[in-house]
């Protein structure tokens, strides 16, 4: 019997298992030893130890080209463009090593500068030049600081916009009170669900990135809707752990798409953006 008829021989008795295991287990331990060849690494070269920061790959970033040009119904080409402009700036980059560097928080931070999904928020603010974008759950303020370059562009143009960034957390956004970012940037201390009912201003786009417990993230959904500008667009960094603003999408009659990102050499498996217009 040749080696074919005999696998397939084996490969119907209760045997198969035992014979299939050492080719199994080596595919799992070159996939397992990549990752802790990756994490070994992390521990070792970076001192973040939340929210953190990576580069995606090549192809996740096309792939959140088209995500964005689909939500917001602009060319590819124009958000790669913008994708390119936001890492071409070097008065920003330069703004948040320097203030990483001077932080009380400088322990626990990275001095490189990587932007991740953030490249995706910028582009949307760029492509739908919004008059207020709120976002909830602040940080360090990498993604405030990435929001209001954009609006800042959209100013330059003649389009003038500006964020609200809501955190419980007084020390939070200390990467975004330095000008020309904090010109346009009003940070708000307090819960959020309470500071969107504060809101006195209508919402072109809304980002959830506070409290990433499901019902957390469906409060500030239900509070922010009386608040929307017509056509505005709502956009979740919890789409990878729940279904939150897809069901909130198909309640309000809205579009829904999620975007998974894929980090370049970092063993956290990325989030994601979730977005409904
Ligand atoms: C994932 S971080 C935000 C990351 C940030 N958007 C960025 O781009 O790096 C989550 C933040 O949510 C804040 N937070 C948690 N619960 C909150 C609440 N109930 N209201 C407002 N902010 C909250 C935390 O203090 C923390 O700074």
């Amino acid at each position: 019997m040749d080696a074919t008829k005999l696998r397939r021989a084996i490969a119907r008795t209760p045997l198969a298992p035992v014979a299939a295991f050492p080719k199994r287990l080596a595919k799992v331990a070159r996939y397992d030893s990549r990752v802790l060849g990756t994490s070994a690494r992390w521990l070792f070269t970076s001192r973040e130890h939340h929210n953190y920061t990576y580069d995606l790959t090549k192809l996740s970033r096309q792939h959140l080209a088209w995500f964005v040009s689909v939500a917001c119904d602009v060319p590819v080409g124009q958000v790669r463009g913008w994708f390119a402009e936001l890492e071409a700036d070097e008065t920003l980059r330069g703004h948040i090593e320097a203030a990483t560097a001077a932080s009380a928080r400088r322990g626990l931070a990275d001095r490189q500068v990587r932007y991740a999904r953030r490249i995706g928020w910028y582009a949307m603010v760029r492509a739908r030049r919004p008059a207020h974008v709120v976002e909830t759950g602040v940080d360090k303020g990498l993604g405030s600081c990435v929001l209001a370059a954009a609006l800042l562009r959209n100013t330059a143009e003649g389009h003038p916009g500006r964020l609200t960034s809501l955190d419980i957390n007084p020390e939070a956004g200390y990467l975004a009170r330095a000008t020309p970012w904090a010109d346009v940037v009003d940070l708000v201390i307090g819960d959020s669900i309470a500071s969107i009912r504060a809101l006195d201003r209508p919402v072109d786009i809304f980002l959830h990135d506070s409290d990433h417990s499901r019902g957390h993230e469906k409060r500030e959904f239900d509070a922010v809707e009386a608040k929307l500008a017509p056509g505005a667009l709502l956009l979740t960094d919890n789409v990878t752990i729940t279904n939150v603003l897809a069901e909130h999408a198909e309640r309000t009659g809205r579009r829904f798409l999620a975007y998974r990102e894929t980090p370049a050499g970092h063993w956290y498996p990325g989030d994601g953006i979730g977005v409904a217009w």
